[in-house]
């Protein structure tokens, strides 16, 4: 496989169309918005820039991963050769419903279709088109140069041949593939969600402050962020679209949302993106500052 086509230019597009280019493959960026594919290229040139600092890449490698990467605002336009695509839209069903119909209409057969969905059903993506057998779940974690794991989801239908090809491109990526089935959450969100809804659930009762549950998992766990940290790193939106997932898809209420965390999504305090979450973040500012809120 030499051709990707990767479709959204966010946080997780630009991280995924990085670690293919780097690894050799020429990819296609897909994003309707010239600006964000700008953006995304000035990102990725930015964390090269910390490879090569590091010393984990040399100056001609960043040079021939950002060679290609080659950007196009149109579906159509991007997945023509392609022999994998990876989608890495907003999370939402409708869209992502909607670009797999596309995809279905324009990828070349027997083209991988893979969607980076932290939550959304793969059955359920895989029936926008007539192609179930071809689509799965290829899900990486923020930020993906770094992190190691790549979670594979077998949708309903999804041929084993095609779980075979994505473990052993994840692999030949440097990622260690875990394979999973398409239930709500899958492993990584079924398993962090509630982890930092509990930790949301202890501030909001009062157990104890922001800086104290975040450094008893640190400390007492290992865990390079606490789970509030990690909650605004990850997009206090995204929990809570990830935590109803699993709330509606078991109808279990150990999933329930904080009301804590409905507030601040309802008060558009996300986490870093929109700079305040549990933590506020301006420009500039390395230091993790608790939000005056928690003070
Ligand atoms: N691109 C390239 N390299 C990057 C990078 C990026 N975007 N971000 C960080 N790095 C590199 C740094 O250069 C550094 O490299 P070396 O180890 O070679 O020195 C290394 O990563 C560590 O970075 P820093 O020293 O800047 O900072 P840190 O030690 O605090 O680590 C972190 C930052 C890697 C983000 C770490 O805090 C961490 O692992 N946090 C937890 C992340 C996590 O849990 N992610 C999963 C979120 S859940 C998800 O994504 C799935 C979902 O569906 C919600």
């Amino acid at each position: 496989m030499k051709t990707i086509a990767v479709i959204g230019a966010g946080t997780m597009g630009n991280g995924i169309a990085h670690v293919f280019a780097q690894h050799g493959f020429s990819v296609s960026l897909i994003d309707v918005s010239e600006e964000q594919l700008q953006k995304a290229r000035n990102t990725i040139a930015k964390n090269l820039d910390r490879q090569v600092q590091k010393g984990s890449i040399d100056a001609a490698v960043k040079e021939s991963t950002l060679q290609n990467i080659h950007t196009v605002t149109t579906i159509a336009a991007g997945v023509t050769n392609a022999e994998l695509v990876v989608e890495a839209a907003t999370e939402n069903v409708g869209l992502k419903l909607e670009i797999f119909k596309q995809l279905d209409a324009c990828a070349p057969a027997g083209c991988i279709l893979a969607t980076n969905t932290s939550s959304i059903s793969i059955t359920k993506i895989a029936s926008a088109t007539q192609r179930p057998g071809d689509v799965i779940g290829m899900h990486f974690m923020n930020p993906v140069p770094v992190m190691k794991l790549v979670e594979i989801i077998n949708g309903y239908a999804t041929k084993s041949e095609v779980t075979d090809t994505i473990v052993a491109l994840s692999r030949q990526l440097g990622k260690v593939p875990c394979v999973v089935q398409d239930y709500p959450g899958f492993i990584a969100n079924r398993i962090l969600m509630p982890m930092l809804n509990e930790a949301i659930y202890s501030l909001y009762e009062g157990v104890a402050s922001v800086a104290e549950i975040d450094t008893v998992m640190k400390l007492g766990m290992a865990h390079p962020m606490g789970p509030l940290q990690l909650a605004d790193f990850i997009g206090l939106d995204v929990c809570l679209s990830i935590l109803q997932v699993l709330h509606e898809g078991f109808g279990n209420p150990k999933y329930a949302p904080c009301p804590l965390l409905v507030n601040m999504v309802t008060a558009k305090k996300l986490g870093a993106k929109t700079g305040e979450g549990f933590y506020s973040y301006t420009a500039g500012n390395n230091e993790l500052v608790v939000s005056d809120r928690f003070k």
